[in-house]
C-alpha cells in the first residue's frame, strides 16, 4: 500500500510517500480502506520531534481517518465488512498511524460514519470535535444560557467549539483574524464575532457579557491570564489545552476571589470508552445537520509533506493561511 511515513524526525522533508507492506488485522482489529485523513498540529510536533514519542520506524503519520471496513478480525464486535467508519487517537501508544491506503484499527476506537457524512467530513471533524466535546461537556460543564469564549472560531478546534457550544445552548463569542474568517464564524452560529486584529476584543466582551464569561476556552499557545482572568464571571471555568512551552504569569487574586477554576486537558488521554460517548454525540449532531466540518482544502495523500508545511505556516508561524482543516485522500 501507499503510505506517508517518516524514518527519522525533522522538517516536513523527512516525510516519504511510498510503498509499505499492507497491515494484517489482528483479532480485535478491522482493516480499513482509508477514504480520508487530516492534519492536526500534534502531527507536526510528532514529525518534528518537538514532542518526544516512542516511534517505530518506518512510522506512518496521522491520528484520524475515515473509510470503509474491508476485513474484520474474529474478535471484533459490532462492525462488519462494508461499514463506513471513522476514528481518532491513532498513531500513538503503539497504535499505527493513518496516512495510508489501508489501516488496521482496534474496533473499540471505531465509530460508524453517519449516512449523510462524507469521509472527508468525518476525518476533518474527528479529533477536533471529540476535543470540543470533552472540553465543553466534561471539563467546562457548559450550560444553556451561559457565555462561552473561544479564539479562532474558523480554526480546527475553534470551529467545533463554536458549533458544539451553540448546540449546548451557550451564547458564543469568538474571534477571527480577517473579515472573511469572521463571516465563516457567523455561518457556524457564533453570536458575537470579533476581528482580533482590528477590534478592541476585551471591551466588546465586556459589552456582550457584563457579568463575565462563564467558560473561557483558551486555545492560544501563549495564554495571557493577566488579560483573560479579569474577563471571567464568578465561578467561571477556564480550559487550557495548548502551549506546552508556555509559562505565563498567573494572577491569583482576581482568580480566587471569583471562585474560578482552571482545567487542563489533552484529548489523547481519553480512553476508547470515553471517546465512544463523545463520538456518539458527534455522530448524532452530524446526522441532524447541526455539526459540520470546516475544511480549508483537500489534497492527495502524496502531498503530505506540503500539507505539513502549510499547517506549520498557519498554526505555528501564525500566518493564518488556513481556515479549518487540511484533508488528504489516498
Ligand atoms: N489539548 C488537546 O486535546 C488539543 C486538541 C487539539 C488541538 N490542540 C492544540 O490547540 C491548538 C489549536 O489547534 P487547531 O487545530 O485549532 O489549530 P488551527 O486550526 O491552526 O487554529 C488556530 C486558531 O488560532 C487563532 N489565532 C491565532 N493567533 C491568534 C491570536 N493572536 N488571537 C486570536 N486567535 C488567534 C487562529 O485564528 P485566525 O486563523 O482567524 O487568525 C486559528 O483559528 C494547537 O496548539 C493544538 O496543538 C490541543
Amino acid at each position: 500500500m501507499k503510505a506517508a511515513y517518516i524514518s527519522q524526525t525533522g522538517a516536513p522533508e523527512v516525510i516519504n510517500f511510498g510503498d509499505l507492506p499492507n497491515p494484517k488485522p489482528t483479532r480485535r482489529q478491522c482493516l480499513i480502506q482509508v477514504g480520508a485523513v487530516d492534519v492536526n498540529p500534534i502531527d507536526l510536533y510528532v514529525r518534528s520531534g518537538a514532542v518526544p514519542a516512542k516511534l517505530a520506524f518506518p512510522f506512518i503519520l496521522g491520528r484520524d481517518l475515515a473509510g470503509t471496513i474491508k476485513e474484520v478480525g474474529a474478535g471484533v464486535k459490532g462492525f462488519k465488512v462494508g461499514d463506513r467508519v471513522w476514528a481518532t487517537n491513532q498513531g500513538t501508544e503503539g497504535r499505527p498511524g493513518t496516512f495510508a491506503e489501508l489501516a488496521a484499527v482496534d474496533y473499540r476506537w471505531l465509530q460508524l460514519t453517519p449516512a449523510n457524512a462524507r469521509d472527508e467530513d468525518m476525518a476533518a471533524l474527528s479529533l477536533v470535535a471529540i476535543t470540543a466535546h470533552i472540553g465543553l461537556v466534561h471539563y467546562g460543564n457548559v450550560k444553556a444560557g451561559e457565555v462561552l469564549f473561544v479564539n479562532g472560531g474558523s480554526g480546527g478546534v475553534g470551529s467545533s467549539v463554536v458549533q458544539i457550544a451553540k448546540i449546548l445552548g451557550a451564547r458564543v463569542i469568538t474571534t477571527a483574524g480577517s473579515d472573511q474568517k469572521a463571516a465563516l464564524c457567523r455561518e457556524l452560529g457564533a453570536d458575537l464575532v470579533l476581528n482580533y486584529k482590528t477590534e478592541d476584543v476585551d471591551a466588546a466582551i465586556r459589552g456582550f457579557a457584563p457579568n463575565g464569561v462563564n467558560v473561557w476556552w483558551e486555545s492560544l499557545r501563549e495564554p495571557n491570564f493577566e488579560r483573560t482572568i479579569p474577563l471571567l464571571a464568578t465561578r467561571g471555568r477556564m480550559l487550557v489545552m495548548a502551549g506546552r512551552d508556555a509559562r505565563p504569569v498567573f494572577p491569583v487574586g482576581p482568580f480566587y476571589v471569583k471562585e474560578c477554576s482552571l482545567h487542563g486537558f489533552a484529548m489523547f488521554n481519553a480512553s476508547a470508552r470515553d471517546q465512544r460517548s463523545a463520538a456518539n454525540a458527534v455522530n448524532r449532531w452530524v446526522s441532524e445537520g447541526k455539526l459540520k466540518a470546516r475544511i480549508d482544502r483537500v489534497l492527495p495523500l502524496s502531498q503530505s509533506a506540503e500539507a505539513h508545511r502549510l499547517q506549520e505556516q498557519s498554526t505555528l508561524q501564525k500566518t493564518g493561511l488556513l481556515a479549518g482543516k487540511i484533508v488528504l485522500k489516498p
